[in-house]
């Protein structure tokens, strides 16, 4: 199968509604990342989901939904703190953890009682969702365990072959993955998975807000995770990642005393400069909303350096650096090294 890519003219989306509902699967921009659409209510279609991205299936899918009215086809007992979130956040990048449907496949939850709801703020998502006419799993458009991605091209180089279509709506808005909540009671919110809604924002429509541990540390293997997605290896270049935390004069004296092995860098701009190793640079020191961007792009790229171990700069985790500082942890398998 050649994969096509298409701009998103309203023929384009019309044509990649029809893949779905023949139970195909479809590239889709979002304001996040790329995700791999399937029709929800399509056990067959959400299966190949996960065969294509090489998916573990005890890794539960989010639902995607283009009016907040759609909310009750896939969760039932919503609570009232749902509804005041989706009025702040909607559409936008959060994602709600909620009591599913008896409609939705079990395969798409991965046999929980939870189902993980998002309403896509990208146009082309929006308009596609609606021209699907169901409710849309999407996935990042990955192979799983890569770095998510952010534009059409790496959605290609991942996924070739393996899907029909995918929509090139251009380069990801945020370039991180929506943030994850679970709803404890109305006033309690778990944020399982941080991104650009931030702990901050969340707090101006929940009075309570507990970040889940498993956010800054790793599961193990013997423990449980509130999301399943927290335990699998994820964002991984074949490169080895390490976080220097540090200023930039320990960072550079560090690196370059590495002489026995071949070592690279992942640095903010402008610091290649004063660096004689191979660099990839991931936005401007105090510009997160850059770095969050350009992420998945540099930890991508990092893998053409022709190094052994590159080693990163330990972005600032306040707002939406929290979802950076997230992915860069698992990037770096949690390896940290404080000078
Ligand atoms: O921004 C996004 O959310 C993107 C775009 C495409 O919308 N999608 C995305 O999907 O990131 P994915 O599959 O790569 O990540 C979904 C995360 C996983 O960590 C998964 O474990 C968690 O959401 N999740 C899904 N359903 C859940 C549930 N019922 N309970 C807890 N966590 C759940
Ligand atoms: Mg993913």
């Amino acid at each position: 199968m050649e994969t096509k890519v298409l701009l998103p003219t309203e023929d384009n989306i019309k044509l990649a509604a029809e893949y779905i509902r023949v139970g195909e699967l479809c590239g889709m921009p979002t304001e996040t990342v790329y995700g791999l659409a399937a029709n929800a209510f399509d056990q067959v279609a959400v299966e190949k989901t996960f065969e294509a991205k090489g998916r573990p299936q005890d890794n539960p899918l989010i639902v995607h939904i283009s009016e907040i009215s759609e909310i009750s086809d896939v969760a039932v007992d919503i609570p009232q703190l749902s509804y005041r979130l989706a009025k702040a956040f909607w559409p936008g990048p959060l994602t709600m953890i909620l009591k599913k449907s008896p409609k939705i496949p079990m395969c798409v939850t991965a046999g929980m009682d939870t189902v993980a709801v998002r309403m896509p703020k990208h146009k082309v998502a929006r308009d596609f969702i609606k021209a699907c006419g169901v409710p849309i799993t999407a996935p990042s458009a990955n192979l799983s365990g890569k770095p998510s991605p952010t534009s059409a091209d790496v959605v290609y180089d991942d996924l070739n072959g393996k899907i029909p279509v995918i929509l090139d709506g251009g380069v990801c808005e945020y370039g991180v993955e929506s943030t994850v909540v679970l709803i404890n009671d109305n006033n309690h919110l778990t944020l399982l998975r941080p991104g650009a809604i931030t702990v901050d924002m969340l707090k101006t429509v929940a009075a309570n807000v507990t970040v889940d541990r498993g956010v800054l540390s790793e599961i193990k293997d013997n423990e449980r995770a509130l999301s399943p997605g927290m335990k699998h290896k994820h964002y991984s270049p074949n490169t080895h990642v390490v976080i220097l935390d540090c200023d930039f004069n320990s960072f550079k004296a560090y690196v370059e005393s590495r002489t026995n092995e071949r070592a690279g860098a992942m640095v903010f701009d402008g610091e290649e400069e004063l660096l004689s190793v191979p660099c990839v640079t991931f936005g401007a020191k105090d510009d997160p909303y850059a770095q969050a961007k350009l992420l998945f792009h540099s930890l991508r790229t990092l893998d053409t350096l022709n190094v052994d171990t590159v080693y990163s700069r330990n972005p600032d985790s306040e707002g939406i650096g929290l979802a950076i500082y997230n992915r860069l942890l698992r990037a770096a398998g949690f390896e940290v090294i404080k000078l």
